[in-house]
């Protein structure tokens, strides 16, 4: 009689929760200490590729967001748009425990990366890809709806839907317009602002591109409240 520690699931490992979670193909992703040109290369490789990992979660849960929202389903679509920020805050989360890599220790491990650059991050770049998506699918379906963003933010508790959705996108420009100066001020401190990246980009470029925001209009709405509040002096 097989007993409840014994694996039941197919494949290698020797427990079910090895089995499920492929934690041996997991765990054999980062160098060895024999590897390693730099111990510090743990640490590096640990937060990039766990970055990497909640990107990927952030970014399905986003394209189902988009498709919800094509659908005019608004409750699974804010459910998940909430998943996907809180998945960007743990990508925050490892990018400032980064602050912990001393300058000299990152040139250690700096001869190990090429030309490997965060240009290049899969995660990054479907980040890229698919805000723009929603972005649109978004404002199809104001439209269908036959309302304006004035609409949502002067009624929301008419709109409450649209209206929550509206935010938790917002949030997830504004973590990413966020992570964007933190990871210049990690860039600077471990290897200064004024100097070349792997890529041989300039650090100043990574500071001209701070602000970009994948929903824009979303900003705009609050000049137009404020203004039609009148309690802005002008
Ligand atoms: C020691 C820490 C780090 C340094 C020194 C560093 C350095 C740089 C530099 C110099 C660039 C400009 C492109 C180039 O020439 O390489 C860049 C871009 C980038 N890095 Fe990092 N980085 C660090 C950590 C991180 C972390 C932890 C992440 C992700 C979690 C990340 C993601 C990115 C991304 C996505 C870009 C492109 C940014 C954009 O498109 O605006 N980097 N990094």
């Amino acid at each position: 009689m097989s007993g409840l520690n014994d694996p039941i699931l197919p494949g290698p490992g020797a427990t079910d929760y090895e089995r499920y979670l492929r934690t041996d193909e997991l765990l054999a992703l980062q160098k060895t200490p024999a590897q390693m040109a730099h111990r510090d290369e743990l640490l590096f490789q640990t937060i990039h590729q766990s970055s990497e990992l909640w990107m990927k979660l952030a970014c399905f849960e986003l394209e189902t967001v988009v498709a919800h929202v094509h659908a005019g389903q608004l409750s699974p679509a804010i459910r998940l748009m909430r998943r996907a920020v809180a998945a960007l805050d743990q990508v925050q989360g490892a990018t400032m425990m980064l602050e912990q890599l001393a300058p000299w220790d990152y040139h250690g491990v700096r001869t190990q990366l090429g030309h490997g650059s965060g240009f290049d991050s899969p995660g990054f770049r479907q980040i890229h890809d698919l805000s723009p998506r929603l972005s649109l699918a978004f404002d199809a379906l104001v439209a269908e709806r036959g309302l304006t963003l004035r609409d949502i933010y002067r009624f929301s508790d008419e709109h409450g839907g649209l209206f929550e959705l509206a935010e938790r996108m917002l949030d997830w420009d504004q973590r990413l317009v966020m992570w964007r100066t933190l990871h210049l001020k990690l860039v600077e401190r471990v290897i200064g602002g004024h100097v070349i990246g792997t890529q041989g980009t300039p650090v100043e470029v990574l500071g001209r591109r701070l602000d970009v925001r994948y929903f824009q209009p979303l900003w705009d709405i609050r000049n137009v409240l404020t203004t039609e509040a009148g309690t802005s002096p002008r």
